[in-house]
């Protein structure tokens, strides 16, 4: 008699793939990452974080260097941040960051994020700019890694384990922490009021239910897209303020697993060159910001899925429940549960993550483990 006992199967809790588990763990990761960090008011406490109130206070410009995913976790906090706190907020890959001379002072807090913790590139950045005497935050998912260790403050993500190569759970769980950041800044530096950061608070606890309401019900619709889309050579992902990096991090995705040529831009440089590669059934992915007051932003993006329709573009569209333009618009739509524009980046990704997902599987790729890829880059 014998058993025939998996141990990676085991580990995968039912789940066909690590990926798979990961994306499900998705409200999870931004659960974990919002529990213990408030005191009995409700307000944010950073304990953990090392830096004293004042030196933040003092903070008069961020820097955020990371890799990959990690890096468009960081261009939404840039959105984020620079709305709440009114600093300025750059983000930069850092492998680039470190080899030009960025401008580097004791008020510049630069922000390393990643999952792993060991990422050489940013490793390099975040010493480099500790050397030029300007203090270093870790957003960093590892217990310990090295990052959070050469860091002077780190704040840590629970998304738990990411395993599969490509990142899902530790990007909203990245996103989740920005935020927190964001609105820590914003507390201590006074640029919202109380009530406001309660607000932006309230909301944020509120995204582990929309992300899970995205997950029970979009999924067919998400295989359906994937089924249909299999053969297609290539895929544009346009998105608009925070749909922008999402747009980016959905096209990474289906390049990484379903080694599929993508590309992720900004809706508005559509008329400014990618609108050329449009043509007869190609797909293209758009990020529709909330349909609510119809305001310029939406109506800028529905114009460019009329633009790449009048094309013969096949229209695939991430937008908020009921959104009538979408619909209309759209060959077919991802619906996300209405939320406020700035945090939904947190649900936006998911059905993209999925589609990445669906894709790979259906191609018969391993979505585990892509090839030439490793889960973590520790070279230069
Ligand atoms: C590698 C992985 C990516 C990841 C990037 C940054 O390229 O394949 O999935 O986004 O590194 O990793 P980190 O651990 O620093 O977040």
């Amino acid at each position: 008699f014998t058993v025939d006992w998996d141990a990676s199967a085991a580990e995968k809790g039912g789940w066909p793939s690590f990926m798979d588990k990961e994306i499900h763990e998705d409200p999870a990761a931004v659960a974990d990452t919002l529990l213990g960090r408030f005191d009995e008011k409700g307000d944010i406490v950073l304990d953990e974080v090392r830096i004293e109130p004042d030196a933040f206070r003092s903070v008069d410009k961020i820097i955020v260097v990371a890799c990959g995913t990690a890096s468009y976790a960081g261009l939404v906090a840039k959105y984020a941040i620079e709305h709440w706190v009114r600093i300025p907020v750059e983000v930069e890959l850092a492998h680039e960051f470190r080899y030009r001379d960025p401008i580097l002072t004791p008020r510049t807090l630069v922000v390393a994020i990643s999952q792993s913790g060991e990422t050489m590139d940013t490793l390099m950045a975040l010493r480099h700019a500790r050397e030029q005497g300007s203090r270093v935050l870790a957003i960093c998912n590892t217990q310990g890694a090295t990052i959070p260790r050469e860091s002077d403050a780190v704040l840590y993500t629970h998304a738990g384990p990411e395993i599969a190569v490509a990142s899902t759970k530790a990007f909203v769980a990245q996103v989740t922490a920005a935020y927190l950041l964001g609105l820590y800044l914003a507390q201590v530096k006074g640029t919202m009021f109380r009530d406001e950061i309660h607000q932006v608070l309230d909301n944020l606890k509120a995204m582990p239910d929309k992300i899970q309401w995205v997950l029970d019900t979009q999924r067919e619709s998400i295989e359906r897209a994937a089924k249909r889309m299999l053969n297609a050579h290539s895929f544009l992902f346009l998105g608009r303020h925070v749909g922008y990096p999402v747009a980016m991090e959905g096209a990474l995705k289906l390049k990484e697993i379903a080694y599929t040529f993508t590309e992720g831009f900004a809706a508005g440089e559509l008329k400014h060159g990618p609108i050329a590669l449009v043509d007869e059934g190609e797909p293209v992915v758009v990020i529709v910001p909330s349909a609510r007051g119809r305001d310029t932003l939406h109506n800028k993006v529905i114009s460019g899925i009329e633009e790449v329709k009048a094309r013969g573009a096949y229209t695939i569209a991430v937008a908020e429940e009921g959104d009538p333009d979408a619909e209309r618009y759209a060959d077919i739509v991802f619906w996300r549960p209405a939320c406020p524009t700035l945090l939904s980046p947190l649900v936006d990704v998911v059905p993209l993550q999925l589609f990445a997902m669906d894709m790979a599987n259906l191609k018969g790729y391993d979505v585990d483990k892509p090839r030439n890829l490793a889960k973590s880059v520790t070279v230069e």
